[in-house]
């Protein structure tokens, strides 16, 4: 299959190919589109067949729930069974935006959207070109991100087209995606509600809007394939580059001493700070940043780049520094290259 690229840098000048990435969605078709996260590989959310296309095109496993998108906040009304307050409170505060809730679905959902289960997650993206597209289309799209599963998450259009090239009819680029890791999910269905995925939209911002917020235990250990896990996403490995990946934490010397140790008899390649490229890295430890550890959303922008930068290099290893942890930025940071690394970690 040839895949057309739709670019477009203005909603005015470039509005055919919006509505041509419209018309191509609602007639039943797979549509790589920007968002303001990662991109989205986007099909119509009522039309099942198109929705199994996404699952073929990304090798994707049937028991993981896709999100739905919408252009207008109280399109989520349409799709769920009963909205609870707090889902107008959070909408009310961080949509158009980086944020999924989970809620109870109705039956215009299908399972094979929601993986059987009987909620079903939905964001309003802030993204101008994806809220376009979805206007264009007139329907609701559910869309994972248009990576291949296991590979890190899309942030422009070559990722796209290194995963999805010829698998399916059109991608539209809409340049770089200004957040960088994927969307906050909180499940509003448990009381208090339960951060599944920290991102765009951080613990502290949800907290100050829901009071109290639990954290799913995904967030921080591994979960074994075939246990019942709330976001069946999380069980997966995920984000990783082809060679282990492993996060080492401790003081700069420290990690410096283990990287010579390690070099000796191991190709290795250290994920590191921008300012850590200036300094004398051990000789044989090739280097590839990030972004500077004082600017976390520098560090969201740039993490899932450098993991592709990092993949299919005849390495043996990966080492990796992640930021100090908290309820900012940081948590969706640190989460996805815990996943990457399988929790993998070593102490200095
Ligand atoms: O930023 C984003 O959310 C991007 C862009 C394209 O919008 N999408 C994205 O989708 O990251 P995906 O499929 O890669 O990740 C969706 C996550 C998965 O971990 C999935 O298991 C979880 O959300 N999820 C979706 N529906 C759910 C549901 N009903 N209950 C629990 N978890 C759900
Ligand atoms: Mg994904």
């Amino acid at each position: 299959m040839q895949t057309e690229i739709l670019t477009v840098s203005s909603i005015v000048e470039d509005i055919d190919k919006i509505n041509k990435a419209g018309k191509l969605l609602r007639e039943g078709n797979v549509v790589a589109i920007p968002t303001e996260t990662v991109y989205g590989l986007a099909a119509n959310a009522l039309d099942e067949k198109a929705v199994s296309e996404i699952f073929k095109a990304k090798g994707r496993p049937q028991d993981n729930p896709l999100i739905v998108h919408i252009s207008e906040v109280y399109d989520m009304e349409k799709l769920c069974d009963s909205v609870p307050e707090s889902a107008y409170k959070l909408a009310n505060a961080f949509w158009p935006g980086p944020l999924t809730m989970i809620m109870k679905k109705n039956d215009t959902v299908s399972e094979t959207v929601t993986a059987g289960l009987d909620t079903v997650g939905i964001r309003c993206p802030r993204g101008r070109f994806a809220r376009a597209i979805i206007r264009a289309a007139g329907v609701p799209l559910a869309a994972p991100s248009a990576n291949t599963s296991g590979k890190p998450s899309p942030t422009c259009v070559q990722h796209v087209i290194d995963d999805l090239n010829g698998k399916i009819p059109a991608i539209v680029d809409g340049g770089a995606c200004s957040v960088g890791v994927e969307s906050t999910v909180v499940d509003l269905t448990t009381n208090p509600p339960t951060l599944l995925r920290p991102g765009g939209i951080t613990a502290a911002q949800l907290r100050e809007v829901l009071g109290e917020l639990n954290e799913d235990r995904a967030l921080t250990q591994n979960v074994g394939e075939g246990e019942k896990v709330r976001a069946p996403g999380m069980k997966y490995r995920h984000y990783a580059p082809s060679a282990p990946v492993v996060i080492l934490k401790g003081a700069e010397e420290k990690v410096y001493d283990y990287l010579l140790k390690q070099s000796k008899d191991k190709k290795i390649s250290f994920l590191c700070y921008g300012e850590e490229s200036k300094k004398r890295l051990p000789e044989g430890v090739e280097i590839e940043v990030y972004a500077s550890s004082d600017n976390p959303e520098d560090l969201a922008r740039g993490l899932f780049d450098a993991l592709r930068r990092l993949d299919g290099r005849d390495i043996d290893i990966i080492y990796a520094r992640v930021p100090e942890n908290g309820d900012g930025l940081e948590q969706a940071i640190v989460n996805r290259l815990e996943k990457a690394a399988g929790f993998e970690k070593v102490e200095l």
